[in-house]
Order: structure tokens, then C-alpha cells, then sequence
């Protein structure tokens, strides 16, 4: 097995270097846009074959969720034409694609988590092309593991766990959105989870949910970072979307169900707030 992991330096991609480096090292490329512009329809098809890669594990992304509304072009470079070139590439050497997708390809109006087969209606542009990027690599490469996760957070990059962390200790007080409800989702969870279905002797292609355990709201997601972190300072208060506009609008409800991917694969997923513990320790450790 030779695994190319896209996207290397987000996320998701350096939780899956982390993972995939200490559970079988030697078996995995790691690519970012300095290394493979996965735009560049040629540059990927060539990666592919001279490194006679047999799994693709996409990690990258265009993730501004609210500069997408004016980089319409770049999101759907990024978000859509390079999905179809690593499905192009992998179709000419036979490997299989895992490809990551979001809960905002979902309108929010749901009232029980969402399921796979739940009629999909992106409301912002990151949404809608993370959307046609799942139908263009169904199209493309059929039998590829497309894998819809949401409210990611980890030790890496940017992302709301750091930015509360920062303004906890920065701000007096805080408002923050308490009417949006998803899961948050540490990328090491995910990662595993990957990690799970490329080692596992069945490959069931189609559509997945993946989030950790439980719900809660922006709001709620604030608060346990600060009593995590014993940040007692910062007083936060619960605001509607209305009162925090956005240039892209996001689902109200974001809850995935995640039976599928129990079912098939087995990964066993911890609760929200226990992944946070760990990765606020982590975080903490690293300070
Ligand atoms: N973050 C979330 O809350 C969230 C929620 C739901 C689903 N997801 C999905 O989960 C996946 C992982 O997200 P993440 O948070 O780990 O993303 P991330 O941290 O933004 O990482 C994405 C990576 O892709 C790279 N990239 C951008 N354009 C590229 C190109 N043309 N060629 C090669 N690499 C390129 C980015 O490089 P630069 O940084 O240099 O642009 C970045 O390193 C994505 O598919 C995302 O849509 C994320």
C-alpha cells in the first residue's frame, strides 16, 4: 500500500501525517500546495504514477467558509477541479480515493441527525462546491470513500478552539452564536477513523457521516473550551445568528448521523468533550 495524503499541512492532513508516520512509516507520501498543486491537472497525474500510489487520501481544501462568497473561483479550483484531477490520476493507475466533504452541504432545516441518503441544499458557496466535488469524484471514480465531517479542531492551523482559547484570555466578555448545533470534531478522531477504513480488508465505496459524539452550539462549544482550559475571566454570553452576520450563511443544524461508518467499519467514536480535553492538553503542551 502507498498512500498519498493531500492537503499535508491543514488539519486533517497533519493529524493523518501523525498517525499514518507512526503506525507505518514508509508507507505514505505527504503533499501540500508548495509540493503538488492539486490544480494542476498534469503535476497530479505525474505524482501518481511515478510514486505508484494505490490510496489517495484528500485532506485539502479551500476552507474560508466566508471568503469563498467573493474567491468563487478559487474555492471551486480547489474545492471541485482537484477532485476531478486526483480522480483523473487515480483512475489511470487503479488506486482508490478518500475524499473529505462537509455537513454544509446540508440547508440545517433537519430536525434528526442527517443522514447519507438526506436530500443534500448547500447554502453557501464553500457548501456548494464541497457538493459538487462529491458528485464530480461519484462520477469520476465510483468506488471511492467520500466521507462528510463538520466543526473540525485540532493543535494545527487556524480554528475556533485556538481563536476562543486567545480571545478567553484577550476579552471580557464574549458573544457568541448559540443557535447553530453541530458536533465539534477533533481531527485526530477523524484521522483514526481513515486510518480504520484504509487498514480494514473490506473497501465499501459511497458516502459516510463522521463527528464526534454528542451536540451542542457555538455557545456551548465556547464555554467548555474556557472551563477546559480554566479560563474564568471571559464572560461569554449566547447571541443569535442574526445579532454575528456573516458573509456566508451556515446551517442551523449540522448533526450528522454517524451509523453508517459504525456499521461498516467499526470506529468507535469518543464524545466531543473528551476529545477537547485532549486536544486543549496538547495545545497546552505545545504553548
Ligand atoms: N475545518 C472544518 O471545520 C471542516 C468542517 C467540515 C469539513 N471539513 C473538510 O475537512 C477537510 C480537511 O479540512 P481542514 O480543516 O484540515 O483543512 P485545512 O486545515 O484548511 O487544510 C487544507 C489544506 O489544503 C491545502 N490546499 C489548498 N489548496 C491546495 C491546492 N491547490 N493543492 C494542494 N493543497 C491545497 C491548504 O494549503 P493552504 O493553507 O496553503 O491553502 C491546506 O494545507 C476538508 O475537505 C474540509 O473541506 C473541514
Amino acid at each position: 500500500m502507498k498512500i498519498l495524503v493531500t492537503g499535508a499541512n491543514g488539519q486533517l492532513g497533519t493529524e493523518m501525517r501523525n498517525l499514518l508516520e507512526k503506525e507505518c512509516p514508509g508507507n505514505a507520501l505527504y503533499t501540500d500546495i508548495d509540493t503538488l498543486d492539486l490544480t494542476d491537472v498534469k503535476a497530479v497525474e505525474h505524482y501518481v504514477l511515478k510514486n505508484d500510489i494505490t490510496h489517495i487520501v484528500n485532506c485539502a481544501a479551500y476552507t474560508a467558509v466566508d471568503k469563498a462568497e467573493e474567491d468563487k473561483a478559487q474555492c471551486a479550483a480547489i474545492n471541485v477541479d482537484a477532485v476531478k484531477n486526483l480522480a483523473i490520476a487515480a483512475d489511470a493507475v487503479g488506486a482508490k480515493i478518500i475524499h473529505i466533504s462537509t455537513d454544509y452541504v446540508f440547508d440545517g432545516t433537519a430536525h434528526r441527525p442527517y443522514k447519507e441518503s438526506d436530500k443534500v441544499n448547500p447554502i453557501s458557496q464553500y457548501g456548494t462546491t464541497k457538493r459538487t466535488g462529491e458528485t464530480s469524484l461519484i462520477a469520476l471514480a465510483p468506488d471511492s470513500i467520500i466521507i462528510r465531517t463538520g466543526w473540525l479542531y485540532s493543535p494545527y492551523g487556524k480554528n475556533f478552539v485556538k481563536t476562543m482559547l486567545r480571545l478567553g484570555t484577550e476579552k471580557k466578555q464574549l458573544k457568541v452564536v448559540s443557535d447553530q448545533i453541530g458536533t465539534p470534531t477533533y481531527a485526530k478522531d477523524l484521522a483514526i477513523a481513515i486510518y480504520k477504513i484504509l487498514c480494514s480488508h473490506q473497501w465499501v465505496e459511497g458516502i459516510y457521516h463522521f463527528s464526534d459524539e454528542g451536540a451542542c452550539s457555538w455557545y456551548d462549544f465556547t464555554k467548555a473550551i474556557h472551563r477546559i482550559a480554566g479560563i474564568t475571566t471571559c464572560d461569554v454570553q449566547p447571541i443569535p445568528t442574526e445579532d454575528y452576520p456573516t458573509a456566508a450563511s451556515r446551517p442551523a443544524y449540522a448533526i450528522l448521523d454517524k451509523s453508517r461508518i459504525k456499521a461498516t467499519y467499526g470506529v468507535s467514536i469518543p464524545h466531543w468533550e473528551e476529545s477537547l480535553v485532549e486536544c486543549i492538553d496538547r495545545i497546552k503542551m505545545e504553548e
